[in-house]
């Protein structure tokens, strides 16, 4: 049951009907020594979010995870994760929905910033070097049976061609993941985060503050009464003005 790709984009794509979990598919192909796999499935039976949570991947979603190599230090990897993010929300918005990333890495829409999409990175190697970088994202398309705070694609557009969305997305990351100056000049401006209110939690931590800007790889800085803070992973909520 493949799928046709034309990318504009050196990754080879493989397309399963369903799976456990492409994240789990994709670590599969880097045990094996591949790279620059995109592995999709229509259904996902045991799909992942972060901090162990289960991703509900109900049958027509876009279930998606890229196997790369990149030159990076593992601490430089999470720019790969913003990439992704950025690469998502475009895509969205060329089709017609009105996407914006929280911080690290939601894809939400609207008013009432409910999630259409959620990224989860996993790697392996080196201090220096990263042996392989698996991105797995993960986009609602019906929003049938969703929690109240999520979305999915066809709850704001009629028609979504799910191969040419797939298509451009991968297209857009793979320009992004050469330019990670880029990628943060773009997740600045497709950012609903900055310049607003956000408690976080990194660890035992909380930080309430006025967020303010987001430093490479991903790190966010927020404007606290005790002087700026800066946040390298944690959860984010956006505070509605008292
Ligand atoms: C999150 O918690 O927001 C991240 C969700 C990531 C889900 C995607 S779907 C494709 C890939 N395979 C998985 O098992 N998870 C990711």
């Amino acid at each position: 049951s493949a799928i046709e790709f034309d990318l504009d984009a050196p990754f080879t794509v493989e397309y399963h009907d369903s799976l456990p979990s492409t994240n789990a598919r994709a670590r599969e192909l880097a045990a094996e020594g591949e790279t620059d796999v995109a592995v999709i499935a229509n259904e996902q039976t045991g799909g992942r979010g972060r901090l162990d949570r289960a991703w509900r991947s109900p049958p027509g979603g876009i279930w998606l995870s890229v196997l790369c190599r990149p030159d990076l230090p593992p601490a430089h990897a999470p720019v790969l994760t913003l990439a992704a993010a950025v690469a998502v929300t475009k895509t969205a918005r060329e089709h017609g929905v009105e996407a914006g990333i929280k911080w690290p890495n939601d894809v939400l829409v609207g008013d009432e910033e409910t999630k259409l999409a959620g990224i989860l990175t996993e790697m392996e190697g080196e201090a220096d070097r990263v042996s392989w970088v698996v991105v797995g994202i993960g986009i609602n398309v019906d929003p049938t049976g969703l929690p109240e705070d999520a979305t999915g694609l066809c709850a704001h557009v009629d028609d979504i061609d799910r191969r040419a969305f797939v298509q451009g997305l991968l297209e857009r990351f793979d320009a992004l993941r050469a330019d990670p100056e880029g990628a943060l000049a773009a997740w600045r401006e497709h950012a609903l985060t900055l310049d607003r209110r956000v408690r976080v939690t990194s660890g035992d931590e909380t930080i309430v503050g006025t967020a303010r800007d987001v430093e490479f790889p991903g790190t966010l800085v927020i404007a606290t009464d005790d002087g700026p803070v800066r946040v390298h992973a944690g959860d984010c909520d956006h505070l509605r003005p008292a």
